[in-house]
């Protein structure tokens, strides 16, 4: 019954409207500009075991510009073509093939749905590439996952500069599309803006839930159950990166993903999920109680953190520099650190020597879109970007005490806490998008464990 899946995530119509896409790819070529031709390949596919692929996630660059969905399809942009300014390559309809893995497209659906001038199968593609490619200048290519077309990238330009001299025309340059594609992807149009809204909506579902249900004596992975589920059950793709269901002393790792541990009374419980919905992430945090009491010790850390959370929040405006959020918590954890003994020394010195890093590791925010740690440049050189209307990104200090810290005072080893929220830059300053999630102590203590 088993066949290795090709196409069974693909959508037969772009997920926004047809329009939606247009004016995404006359922006993006009005600023490629007439030399340039762009190749954007789908995402490879990938084994999981044997001859099981893992679910299959178009890549966001083609899903941005195109809202193409299956894999094994390359667009060709060449902007000012009379007509084959977007060309789609494909998998041709292959009635047999799709009863196994599912419906395609094909040559037909890529012109007739996703707007596309020409299309062809894919298997074209070199043949075309040669004959259209070979008239413009600038090649914009990323070297990405799939590298049997990284090494045929190659190819195609070495030929094109050894037959140079004679044929008087083909690339001579390569760019990162990126450059300015991840530019435009992370301002948020509208259209973007509702869809994020939504996945943080669900995820916020998600947390609430969690926060009724955990109980001492209950395993990580049935509030893992508990929150998968409700992303489903809402139309969310699923979770936009592996849940984090952290009890105890699981907390201090960042990444912890095992969620296989019993929940017990008197620890905390750490939860780091977001859905991802119609291909736009949400990325949330919380840390509560299991039984809906902080101790004195998980206490004075919590309101640590949620404090320097909010210092954060509060640099968030237009103008404002992206690493403001991340100095402002930085400024507030360390003060808390040092407050509850767990930190002492010269405060400048020990912020600049970032010496607060057993404690706090990683950075404060990152972008947040289509990926959950979107695309995007934080610099431009040595200068730090400054923020704008339309981005989103993550605020989540956090305070990990490890276990096996010698030198911290054994009543707060082992415990690990981060408040995340995802935050839009608007006009005015910003909007907490996922401000209805608990994170007071006190509502926490009133939602924790009461179903
Ligand atoms: N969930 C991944 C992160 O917070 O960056
Ligand atoms: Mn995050
Ligand atoms: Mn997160």
């Amino acid at each position: 019954m088993f066949e290795k899946s090709e196409s069974d995530a693909a959508a037969l119509a772009p997920a926004l409207a047809p329009e939606v896409y247009a004016r995404r790819r006359r922006d993006f070529m009005d600023r490629v500009g007439p030399k340039g031709a762009v190749i954007l390949p789908a995402a490879p596919m990938s084994v999981r075991s044997n001859d099981v692929d893992y679910t299959y996630r178009a890549d966001n660059d083609l899903l941005y510009l195109t809202g193409f969905s299956e894999p094994e399809a390359v667009c060709l942009l060449l902007p000012g073509h009379p007509s084959e300014e977007y060309v789609l390559f494909v998998s041709p309809r292959d009635p047999e093939r799709e009863t196994w893995t599912g419906r395609r497209a094909g040559v037909e659906g890529a012109t007739a749905r996703f707007g596309a001038q020409t299309a062809y199968a894919v298997d074209k593609l070199d043949e075309k590439v040669g004959e259209l490619v070979s008239q413009r200048e600038h090649l914009y290519f990323r070297f990405g996952r799939d590298s049997a077309l990284n090494h045929r990238v190659v190819g195609w330009m070495q030929q094109w500069q050894r037959l140079r001299p004679r044929s008087g025309k083909g690339p001579i340059a390569l760019f990162d599309p990126a450059e300015i594609l991840h530019e435009m992807r992370l301002r948020k149009s509208r259209e973007e803006i509702a869809l994020m809204r939504r996945a943080v909506e669900i995820a916020t579902e998600a947390h609430v839930k969690a926060m009724h249900s955990a109980r001492d004596g209950m395993h990580e992975f049935e509030i893992e159950a508990l929150i998968d589920s409700t992303f489903r059950k809402h139309g969310a793709n699923g979770p936009a990166y592996p849940s984090i269901i952290a009890g105890g002393v699981n907390a201090t790792i960042l990444h912890y993903t095992a969620n296989d541990q019993p929940l017990r009374a008197g620890d905390l419980l750490l939860i780091d999920a977001g859905a991802e919905y119609q291909n736009y992430c949400s990325d949330i945090t919380r840390t509560f109680p299991v039984n809906g009491c902080f101790s004195r010790e998980q206490r004075s850390l919590y309101e640590i953190v949620l404090a320097a959370q909010l210092a954060a929040i509060h640099a968030i405006r237009p103008g404002a520099r992206f690493d403001e959020p991340h100095n402002r918590a930085v400024d507030v954890l360390v003060d808390g650190l040092m407050k509850l003994g767990l930190m002492s020394g010269d405060r400048k010195q020990m912020i600049e020597k970032e010496e607060y890093k057993p404690f706090y590791m990683h950075r404060t925010s990152h972008w947040l879109g289509m990926d959950v740690h979107d695309v995007g440049q934080y610099k431009s050189g040595d200068t730090v970007r400054v923020l704008e209307e339309g981005m989103v990104l993550t605020v989540e200090p956090g305070i990990y005490v490890p276990a096996e810290h010698a030198a911290s005072d054994p009543k707060f080893r082992g415990i690990g806490i981060r408040i995340e929220d995802d935050v839009l830059v608007t006009a005015e300053g910003c909007s907490i998008l996922s401000s209805t999630v608990p994170k007071d102590p006190k509502d926490l203590e009133s939602v924790c464990g009461h179903a």
